[in-house]
């Protein structure tokens, strides 16, 4: 089946009232499902920009070169899957993007600020304002329930989404109450989201958010990650090793022994229920 898929044109016929509101919503929510486009991504802005960015770690007689000279823009709004192989160097570049790790040289600009040369104070006000977080192994305080995991963020920032309305985006509106080894990993992984989600992040950084998870319940993650990227127009960074999982980004970033090998273009990124590893 061809698809014929111009907003503009659907723009156009909606004015004309040659179709109604109601088929403009079909017609966008089947393409979503077919493939994901992120709409402010469309424009292509930058968000943040990484300009001959490096990393060495000084382990006193050796220095690993974790990061050479790495420049590309992350754009606002769009899905960035960044893909590579064990050591390549994937998450010593989302922790400096998150402000969690600060580059040996080079410049890491936020909406252009260079957050390198944020004071501490000032790179942690980014950290919990600007960045969410979804790591491998879900991070969540097992001594707290999934609602307090979610609080615990919420109380981060000043105008954070409701906690309720959180677990409720990720599926677990009836989960609040139990503890994290009462869950299954998909549902633990669900919980991070929701407590990354909560503080209204512009920018989600996932490093290996499937690494841990089986096919079904990986997907459903991706699924997850998807839709907040669709519908909050949350600018996504998503590590992986999975090279099947490169297909839902808009862009792809190959990285090689801490190096950026190639960056592609991906004009049509597959709906995360399309892909297969
Ligand atoms: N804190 C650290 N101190 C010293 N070396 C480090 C540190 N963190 C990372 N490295 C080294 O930097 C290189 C890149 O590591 P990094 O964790 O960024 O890789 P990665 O692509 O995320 O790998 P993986 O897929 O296994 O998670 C590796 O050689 C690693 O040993
Ligand atoms: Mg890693």
């Amino acid at each position: 089946m061809e698809f014929f898929y111009d907003p503009d044109e659907i723009k156009k016929m909606y004015q004309r009232k040659l179709v109604s509101v109601k088929k403009v919503l079909n017609i966008e929510k089947s393409l979503a499902f077919l493939f994901r486009k992120g709409r402010s991504y469309m424009e292509k802005e930058v968000l943040l920009r990484l300009e001959n960015v490096t990393k060495t770690y000084d382990m006193g007689e050796v220095k690993v070169e974790a990061l050479k000279s790495t420049t590309f823009d992350i754009y606002r709004g769009e899905f960035l899957v960044i893909l590579g192989p064990s050591g390549s160097g994937k998450s010593t570049l989302l922790n400096i993007v998150g402000g969690m790790d600060r580059a040996s040289s080079g410049l890491v600009e936020y909406e252009k600020e260079n957050i390198q040369t944020f004071t501490a104070d000032q790179l942690t006000a980014y950290r919990r304002r600007e960045v969410g977080f979804v790591f491998q192994f879900y991070n969540l305080m097992t001594d707290l329930t999934a609602r307090e995991n979610v609080e615990l963020a919420a109380t981060l920032v000043k105008k954070p989404l409701l906690v309720e309305s959180c677990l409720e985006e990720v599926g677990l509106a009836d989960r609040g109450r139990h503890f994290p080894s009462q869950m299954s990993g998909g549902e633990q992984q669900r919980v991070s989201i929701a407590r990354a989600l909560v503080k209204n992040p512009r920018l989600l950084l996932c490093d290996e958010p499937t690494g841990a998870l089986d096919f079904t319940t990986g997907k459903l993650i991706l699924g997850v990650l998807d839709r907040i990227n669709r519908e909050r127009g949350c600018t996504v960074l998503l590590i992986t090793h999975n090279t099947a999982i490169a297909a839902m980004g808009h862009r792809v970033v190959r990285m090689r022994s801490g190096e950026v090998a190639s960056i592609t273009d991906n004009p049509n990124p597959l709906a995360p229920e399309r892909i297969e590893w």
